[in-house]
């Protein structure tokens, strides 16, 4: 990705839609071949209805915010990441949007019938998280899919932990969107929107676009309608890059993720949270180990070169359901880098600090 890169700085550094001349044009070309790859991997034909933005933070809130109005209702997910609930409870003060969390148990499955229950009158969205970022686990998109259209309210999907993880078929959804640097290894700083509708969403911004510049008007199409000023060519480049390296790569991730998860299942004080086995996972599991705290498992294992993430992740609602709250989990995400030998090392610490008391772990902290 680095490489790709630097080749695009060192050969002319162009910008799509600024100019006929050849780096203008290469820009362009990369802009069109990444928004074919990412089409492809969200399995949609519409690639002109991708655009780009900062990240899926960036995304979420023109969605949001481009498509609700005064007294519209929301059902969002116990999945959701802040980047969803903050915009939403914000527009819940400011334009007096109403919204309900659809509720998982506390094994992390959700009940069709219980979605439909919270259907209301003025209910025009479904925004969920397709992933959560604290479990792994998938939402049930077919039946979620089906219901949106029989009671024709748009669904909108945060693909931010599924994209390059899992294979996506999203011709039912009407909005989605991700981000750049998960499971496609890309740059940090990108990501994208796919509106199916593009007329339905009101853009955030307007300005230079490179086309119609004798028009006070915004372009109105897609994906300019969306894109207003230089996009981040570097970055665009690096994602390109590196969702081509994704597909050659992924493959052997799950069967190693099985292999951890089933192996710390069965240890002693130790707790997996949710029914890893009863939905389309990606490879990312969370965990407690009795008598620590999260953090103190986290910081123990970053001390022997294992790095994991303690504490809500950003996703409150969730750890309402599982009980952790809010201390939160230890969650851990493999990778195409990770090795079986990194995952035995990993099984070996845990073992060890089973073994171990809080005191004592505190003690060598310090
Ligand atoms: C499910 C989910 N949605 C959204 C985001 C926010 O992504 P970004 O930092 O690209 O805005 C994250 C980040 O962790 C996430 O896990």
């Amino acid at each position: 990705m680095g490489e790709e890169i630097y080749k695009y700085i060192d050969h002319g550094g162009g910008s799509a839609n600024r100019g006929n001349h050849i780096f203008a044009k290469k820009a362009e070309n990369i802009a069109f071949e990444l928004r074919r790859e990412i089409a492809l991997l969200l399995g949609i034909k519409k690639y002109d209805h991708i655009s780009f933005t900062y990240n899926a933070t960036y995304g979420i809130n023109l969605l949001l915010k481009g498509f609700l109005k005064r007294g519209d209702h929301v059902v969002i997910s116990s999945f959701v990441h802040n980047s969803l609930l903050r915009p939403l409870h914000y527009l819940s003060k400011v334009r007096g949007v109403t919204y309900d969390i659809w509720e998982c148990d506390s094994s992390g499955l959700f009940d069709i019938k219980t979605l439909e229950k919270l259907i209301k009158k003025n209910t025009r969205l479904f925004f969920f998280s397709l992933h959560s970022n604290v479990l792994g686990m998938a939402l049930p998109l077919k039946d979620i899919t089906e219901l949106s259209q029989k009671k024709d309210i748009a669904l909108a999907l945060d693909c931010t932990q599924s994209i390059g993880n899992y294979p996506l078929k999203l011709e039912g959804v009407d909005m989605a969107v991700g981000s750049g640097h998960k499971g496609l290894y890309g740059p940090t700083g990108t990501g994208f929107i796919y509106v199916k509708n593009p007329y339905l969403v009101t853009p955030l911004i307007q300005g230079g676009g490179g086309h119609l510049s004798s028009h006070l008007d915004h372009p109105e199409m897609s994906p300019e309608r969306f894109e207003a000023g230089t996009l981040n060519m570097e970055g665009l480049t690096g994602l390109l890059s590196s969702i081509r390296w994704v597909k050659k790569h992924h493959s052997k991730v799950m069967d190693m993720f099985y292999l951890l998860f089933n192996t710390l299942k069965k240890m002693d004080k130790v707790t997996v949270y949710g029914d890893l086995e009863r939905a389309y996972q990606i490879p990312i599991l969370s965990f407690n180990i009795e008598n620590f705290f999260p953090s103190q498992i986290e910081h123990y294992l970053s001390t022997k070169r294992i790095i994991c993430r303690a504490g809500l992740c950003c996703a409150p609602l969730i750890h309402k359901r599982l009980s952790t709250f809010p201390l939160g989990v230890v969650r851990v995400s493999l990778s195409c880098f990770t090795t079986k030998e990194q995952i035995e090392e990993f099984l070996v610490q845990i073992r060890l600090l089973t073994r171990k008391k809080r005191e004592e772990l505190c003690s060598k902290l310090h």
